[in-house]
């Protein structure tokens, strides 16, 4: 197989495209990288430290000041910010509220690119986002373009949001949330969210957790077969 197969995952908001992510993850021993928890992470350093957005200045100087890493452990994908554990606090509404903006940059996104590809080049990985198959590898072998009915997309993240106590937030404001980020992503002029042509289009309004990693492994199980010596 070869060393650096990517497998790259695109979609709108809350559709299910990180649980697919790291089920193929596990299930291929592959590594998970998540890029919206990237943009996520930047747009925290940016409301900490105030960062004024419409000044290129400021935001090419913040950019210099941040690092990010993953940690894999277990399939999960953790994100820690100079250092500091951030996977939590990145899905909290006031990042949400403020990702579509900040991830929009052209300065963000350039550098947001790079480190992405820079990941893909020695390792197998499953990335998920909302450029993967189009703009950081356009050459990825297997591209899955994902989406769900809004509403069940609303309440799967909803449930989520609870889970994990946040209470102060209703359906209502998670549902705005999400078609305000469509939107965003699917509209801004630099990389917006797109179905790259080769892309296997993955809807899972109707589908179980297993339905959907049964469906992906047929797909990517053509691109794993052992290649011929002849
Ligand atoms: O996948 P997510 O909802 O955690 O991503 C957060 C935001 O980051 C999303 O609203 C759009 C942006 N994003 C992006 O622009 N490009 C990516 N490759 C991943 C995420």
């Amino acid at each position: 197989m070869k060393k650096n197969l990517v497998i790259a995952i695109d979609g709108y908001s809350s559709c299910g495209k990180s649980t697919l992510a790291k089920a193929l993850a596990k299930q291929l021993d592959f590594i998970y990288i998540d890029s919206g928890a990237m943009y996520r992470a930047v747009t925290l350093y940016f409301i900490n430290n105030k960062v004024n957005t419409f000044d290129n200045d400021q935001v090419a100087e913040a950019l210099k000041q941040i690092e990010l890493n993953f940690h894999a452990r277990d399939y999960q994908s953790h994100i820690t910010l100079n250092g500091k554990e951030v996977s939590d606090e990145i899905r909290l509404m006031p990042v949400s509220e403020n990702v579509s903006e900040v991830s929009a940059l052209k300065l963000v996104r350039h550098e947001m690119v790079k480190q992405q590809q820079r990941m893909g080049k020695s390792k197998n990985i499953v990335m998920d986002g909302r450029d993967i198959g189009t703009a950081v590898f356009p050459d990825a072998p297997v591209k899955f373009f994902m989406t769900a009915d809004p509403n069940v997309r609303a309440e799967r993240r909803f449930r989520e949001l609870e889970n994990k106590g946040n209470n102060q937030v209703t359906l209502e404001d998670v549902f705005e949330n999400l078609a305000h980020r469509d939107y965003a992503d699917t509209t801004r002029k630099e990389s917006p969210l797109l179905r790259a042509e080769d892309a296997i289009i993955l809807d899972n309004t109707n589908l179980t957790e297993k339905e959907q990693l049964a469906f992906a492994l047929e797909k990517v199980s053509l691109f794993l077969q052992p290649t011929s010596s002849l």
